[in-house]
């Protein structure tokens, strides 16, 4: 029996319905976030995410002020479906809630859908261990990529086309330089220093990336918050995945091109141990 939370009440994932005049289904209307849990630490940066999530419901003028509340939720959804000690993933999405559809916002105090469930997860070990194929594809996305929306036609659009491509990630590119993954975020190292697309409207701030670079700072590796353009991308000598459930991902193909010399790096290496180290 799986749990899960909507509206307030915890119930058999078999009997959560939600209305088909709701917003998330009808209009994508809506923003979401997803939370690692580990066996070591549990719930992996949760305030970091609930905070992004409360974010993008306000700039989408979405009237749910109560984001950091679900944390409770997170933690019971993990225990209740014997989740703690394993290795799983916390979904949480909030929509405008249902209403006929017209496009402007529903009637105020129409109350927002709130879901979150928690299931099982397993990393692809194989792609950490010796690393990924990624493709570059034009970014066809809005321009507020920093809102974690449902709308990902693009992301999944393009993720699709990684995986018929036998590729783990397609990478954007928006004016000849690489923004990030369709779930992910990229950095490319040169000559030792770590450059990633800065923080704006055009990626999503990732929270991996953020641990990333504080991680990049303990260690004394320099960073540059510089996009890279496609060409560069493919003469970096390592580039890496950040991401929730990517978590750190070595890059040894960019449109079939070798990255380096085909295997992760030591800089990648040595992040990826780090990053371990903080979820014991
Ligand atoms: N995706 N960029 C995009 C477009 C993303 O959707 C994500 C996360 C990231 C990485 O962010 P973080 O490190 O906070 O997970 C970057 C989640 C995992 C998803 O859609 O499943």
């Amino acid at each position: 029996m799986t749990t899960v939370y909507l509206n307030g009440q915890y119930m058999e994932k078999k009997d959560a319905a939600v209305s088909p005049d709701d917003r998330g289904f009808l209009f994508g209307d809506g923003a979401y976030e997803v939370i690692r849990s580990y066996p070591g630490c549990g719930l992996f940066q949760a305030r970091p995410h609930l905070k992004r999530l409360q974010r993008s419901i306000d700039e989408l003028k979405i009237d749910y002020p109560s984001a950091a509340a679900l944390l409770e939720v997170a933690e019971n959804l993990i225990r209740d479906n014997g989740l703690t000690g394993e290795d799983a993933v916390v979904y949480l999405q909030v929509t405008r809630g249902a209403a006929k559809r017209k496009h402007a916002f529903p009637e105020k105090g129409t109350p927002a859908t709130v879901y979150a469930s928690a299931s099982p997860f397993k990393g692809n070990a194989s792609d950490q261990d010796r690393g990924t194929g990624v493709n570059l594809v034009p970014d066809i996305r809005w321009s507020r990529c920093d809102i974690k929306s449902l709308n990902l036609i693009p992301n999944v659009m393009s993720n699709q086309h990684a995986k018929d491509t036998g590729c783990g990630e397609s990478l954007f590119v928006r004016d000849g330089m690489v923004t990030e993954g369709t779930h992910t975020n990229v950095c490319a190292v040169f000559d030792g220093r770590v450059h990633t697309h800065p923080e704006g409207n055009h990626i999503l701030a990732g929270i991996t990336r953020e641990v990333v670079l504080g991680i990049c700072k303990t260690l004394s590796i320099p960073v540059e918050l510089l996009a890279v353009s496609s060409d560069g991308l493919k003469t970096a000598d390592e580039v890496f995945l950040t991401g929730t459930t990517a978590e750190i991902t070595p890059v040894v193909t960019v449109d079939g091109m070798t990255v380096g010399d085909g295997t992760p790096g030591p800089v990648t290496r040595k992040l990826q141990a780090a990053y371990m180290e903080m979820l014991l």
